[in-house]
């Protein structure tokens, strides 16, 4: 997309990544597959290395339909130098660590993190003799640098935080990093660029399971990092050397996903506030947790920097036991019960932070619900919990 006019998000949804010699005068980039690009001669294969987005040079580097995905999600990160894709939010959550971290080197991560994150950093990281010290989500920027030693390299932060959605004060953070020259990491699945732009707070390497909203409608898995200029190439070169790589049916239905993602995020976030809002006077439930409620960890920092509040948060019900729980969440019509989100379709699933946390053990006053509101119509939804409410024994 052209850099030289300034243009809102929805604008950039719609016309990112659809360079004309892509299109050729279709309005989406089409799926091209292939392994075996050919040449003409020795002299044009010759040219086609080192590979990079926007020069054909063999499948695995991608044709314009991942570049095109790529250079969209580019396009909602002011100040970004370029995007790359991973098979899953996962990938790019690893990858994206192991291209700044090495044998000896420490990583601050948020104890909130998404469990498998942390599972990567216990089990990995630490077999290539890098060392990971958590840290409480609800950390000031001066409590976060007290931590950091002569071996810290990098601070990992999610945003709002997995299951217990605390918000950080992300620009501080990096803000701190940045002077005591450590890379910033964040996992911004639950806002996207469009709800956060996070190079332009500072973070340099801005992850999104694109699992999750960029396609929205619960049929592919990939990742997405992008990164600030001083990360790009590093980035770049890591991802490659892992033979990382998208196929250009999940781009092209990421890209087609991506277009919407406007529409559909400020769908989710009136569903999903409204469900909230009413659930809160509800005699069975304890507590909310949403960044956009003002008792939520951070709210403060939810209200200052983020544009929006997307469809996923939780609730802790008053009493009644896991069993109890799990059985209301069971008796949810309208509500798939699974993991994921960030589809068209809502979700309950029993959340348990516990055990996958070690600097932030909180009590919520009863046991956790995490839900994905969806495009239903949410009083549809209402309906649905207020039945299933019903049979909790703080009714
Ligand atoms: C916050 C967050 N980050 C990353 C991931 C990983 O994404 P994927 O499932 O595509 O590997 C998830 C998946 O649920 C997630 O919730």
């Amino acid at each position: 997309m052209s850099d030289k006019k300034p243009m809102h998000p929805d604008t950039k949804l719609v016309l990112g990544g659809r360079r004309k010699e892509w299109l050729r005068g279709m309005v989406n980039v089409p799926v091209s597959r292939t392994s075996t690009i050919l040449f003409d001669s020795v002299e044009e294969i010759h040219a086609a290395y080192p590979p990079e987005d926007g020069r054909l040079s063999y499948g695995r580097n991608g044709t314009w339909t991942q570049w095109s995905l790529a250079e969209a999600l580019t396009d909602l990160e002011p100040g970004a130098a370029g995007t790359r894709l991973f098979p899953s939010g996962s990938a790019a959550v690893s990858i994206a660590l192991t291209s700044v971290l090495g044998p000896g080197d420490e990583l601050l991560m948020v104890d909130s993190a998404y469990g498998p994150t942390r599972h990567f950093c216990d089990r990995e990281l630490k077999r290539l003799g890098i060392a990971t010290r958590y840290y409480d989500p609800v950390a000031t920027p001066e409590e976060l640098e007290a931590m950091i030693s002569d071996k810290t390299r990098a601070i990992f932060m999610e945003s709002p935080g997995s299951l217990t959605f605390e918000v950080q004060d992300v620009p501080a953070i990096c803000a701190m990093a940045k002077k005591r020259g450590l890379t910033t990491l964040l996992d911004n699945t639950w806002a996207t660029s469009f709800f956060f732009p996070a190079i332009a707070k500072g973070v340099d390497l801005a992850i999104v399971a694109c699992t999750k909203y960029i396609s929205g409608h619960s049929d592919l898995m990939m990742g997405a990092v992008t990164a600030a200029p001083s990360h790009w190439e590093r980035l770049s070169r890591t991802g490659r050397s892992f033979g990382q790589y998208v196929s250009p049916d999940d781009a092209y239905l990421a890209a087609r996903g991506l277009r919407t993602l406007g529409v559909r995020l400020r769908q989710h976030e009136l569903g999903a506030v409204k469900v909230a809002h009413w659930l809160k006077d509800q005699p069975q439930v304890e507590r909310i947790i949403h960044p956009a409620f003002a008792d939520c960890p951070g709210h403060e920092f939810w209200r200052r920097d983020f544009l929006g509040s997307s469809g996923l948060f939780g609730f802790a019900l008053k009493g009644g036991g896991d069993a109890a729980r799990d059985r209301l969440v069971e008796s949810l019509e309208l509500f798939g019960i699974g993991y994921s989100w960030g589809g068209f379709e809502s979700l309950a699933v029993p959340a348990e932070p516990d055990p996958i946390r070690t600097a932030s053990k909180r009590d919520y006053g009863g046991p956790l619900v995490r839900l994905h509101v969806g495009l239903e119509d949410p009083d549809d939804l209402i309906a649905d919990l207020a039945q299933a409410l019903a049979i909790h024994p703080a009714s």
